[in-house]
């Protein structure tokens, strides 16, 4: 299985993984002939599919949670949200057990890695987003022993975290540009509004509630909304402002394409102690595949490969199955343990090839 753009498909890809928009089902796993439903996909702001080739036989992208979850949490969020929308209330039971679903999972699953991101429509970023924040959350706070009363609280809070936005103008929240200033002030009262808003959810405990008012701040102080040094904050809230920001940075956002992962946590490592809490920072980092199963990758020698699997404890040299030469020219696939080809490294990650049928080879896009 692989991650490849819409622009990339090619008769022999089969769909990998089924297709969901508003919660029903567009496209089901097997499907082929993909180049057909590109518009339509198009349309639906879908702009990547899990695909099954030759060149990607036999290997698995690991998800820290199941398909059927992801999609359970974000039918609870809709509705949770639609809901609140029309009566003001949440029902926090149905929430609550999407939150232990994804807790189940992730405890059942200590070596849980995270690999590539999720993918859904660009009008269900908000759901998409708001769920894979909730698990990058409930990861770190495994990771430091939390107790299964406090990863319900923080799950939950996470699982909240953006439920301002949904009080905003939606012209500014979708808008494909740079935001102006107005426009950012108009953003930044998402964390205000979802905090009022969580008031008056009886069932919701404190702690839940201010990872909404509070996960834009920053450890210098000049996050929003009041500017307080996150050191001084409750850690979850610390903790959801970096899975916030690694999900935002490696998902495909209407002003920009998505960071491949290993661009997402140098951005992480760089604004340690400015923004980040630099110990919650090394230990989500620990868990991301930096080159995760499924995408492609250039090597030194300049041959193009497709991670097949991890090298446990040296996620810089994983397995490879290499399919192109130096030219994009494809050859006949071979397989290399990276530990065991200690000459050879990888130079560029994640990247997005096309085949051009008139010169017969890859080429990146
Ligand atoms: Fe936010």
């Amino acid at each position: 299985m692989r991650l490849v753009s819409l622009t990339m498909l090619m008769p022999d890809m089969v769909l990998a993984k089924s297709i969901y928009y508003r919660d029903c089902l567009v496209l089901k796993e097997g499907t082929s002939d993909l180049e057909r439903y590109t518009n339509s996909l198009k349309r639906l702001g879908i702009d990547y599919l899990y695909i099954e080739d030759a060149k990607s036989y036999g290997i698995e992208i690991p998800d820290a949670i199941s398909e059927e979850t992801r999609l359970m949490c974000k039918q609870v969020l809709r509705q949770t949200i639609e809901e609140f929308s029309t009566r003001a209330v949440i029902d926090i039971q149905e929430m609550s057990a999407a939150v232990n679903s994804i807790i189940d999972e992730i405890l059942a699953n200590p070596d849980v890695q995270i690999s590539l991101n999720d993918i859904g429509a660009t009008d269900e970023y908000t759901f998409t987003h708001s769920v894979s924040t909730t698990v990058y959350s409930l990861i770190i706070a495994t990771k430091l022993g939390y107790t299964r009363s406090m990863l319900e609280k923080l799950g939950t809070g996470a699982l909240l975290h953006d439920m301002g936005k949904i009080l905003l103008d939606n012209k500014v929240i979708n808008k494909a540009g740079k935001l102006d200033e107005n426009e950012f002030e108009h953003v930044k009262k998402h964390t205000v509004l979802g905090y009022e808003a969580l008031k008056r959810c009886v069932n919701l405990t404190e702690l839940s509630r201010i990872i909404s008012l509070y996960h834009h701040e920053r450890m210098d102080g000049q996050g929003y909304p009041t500017g307080t040094p996150a050191a001084q904050l409750h850690e979850f809230t610390r903790i959801v402002a970096i899975a916030d920001v690694y999900d935002a940075l490696v998902s495909d956002r209407c002003y920009r394409k998505k960071w491949s992962s290993n661009q997402a946590v140098n951005y992480l490592v760089e604004h340690t102690e400015t923004q980040f809490d630099l110990q919650l920072v090394s230990v989500l980092i620990k868990q991301i595949a930096i080159y995760p199963n499924g995408s492609m990758v250039r090597m030194s020698d300049h041959t193009i490969g497709i991670i097949k699997e991890q090298n446990k404890n040296f996620p810089l040299r994983p397995f490879v199955r290499i399919v192109a030469d130096g030219w994009g020219n494809e050859i006949t696939p071979y397989e290399i343990d990276m530990m065991k080809v200690l000459s050879i490294t990888i130079i560029e990650s994640e990247l997005e090839m096309s085949w051009d049928s008139q010169s017969g080879s890859y080429e990146t896009v």
